[in-house]
């Protein structure tokens, strides 16, 4: 059973926490759609003040839908479109402070204020994104970054 941690440390050793979790829910498991929807569910409940976190996988030129935590959303996105399809486009973190502020954005959720999209690459290949949503403006640092970034480098693994 899945042991609910506090996460009251410092913010590096709560995701250093986090992603040892993520190795032991994945270990010993291949199915990606199960990997993916234990991942949004494991950030869901770790992360504070956000409205919205999961995945976008890559299906020819476009992002599709896939396990995620939250109000329903949109389901495809194509490439170069929004703050997912940018990042999917570019290969490259997308950190949005106001999303009414970044042209194209798509709005899922009107409660989105902030956003973090990360790209999973896998052995040189696109396979997807994370979206994390905030109701709150710039609730994603560099910090949230790095550690973010660290967290999809072990989930690709499992993928
Ligand atoms: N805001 C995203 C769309 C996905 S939802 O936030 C879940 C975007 O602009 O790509």
């Amino acid at each position: 059973m899945f042991k609910v941690e506090n996460y009251g440390g410092a913010r590096e050793d709560n995701y250093t926490l986090v992603i040892q979790q993520l190795k032991a829910l994945l270990e010993g498991e291949t199915n990606r759609i199960a990997n993916l929807a234990n991942a949004s569910a494991l950030l869901g409940q770790f992360l504070k003040d956000i409205n919205w976190v999961g995945f976008y996988l890559l299906e020819q030129k476009e992002l599709v839908l896939g396990p995620f935590q939250g109000l329903p959303a949109c389901v495809r996105i194509p490439l170069g479109k929004g703050v997912c399809g940018t990042s999917a486009q570019k290969r490259e973190t997308v950190r949005v402070e106001d999303v009414h502020q970044f042209p194209g954005h798509i709005a899922c959720d009107a409660a989105s204020q902030s956003e973090i999209v990360i790209p999973l690459i896998k052995d040189g290949e696109l396979l997807g994104v994370l979206d994390i949503d905030s109701p709150s403006l710039s609730r994603f640092d560099a910090l949230d970054q790095q550690y973010l970034e660290k967290f999809v480098e072990e989930l690709v693994k499992y993928l």
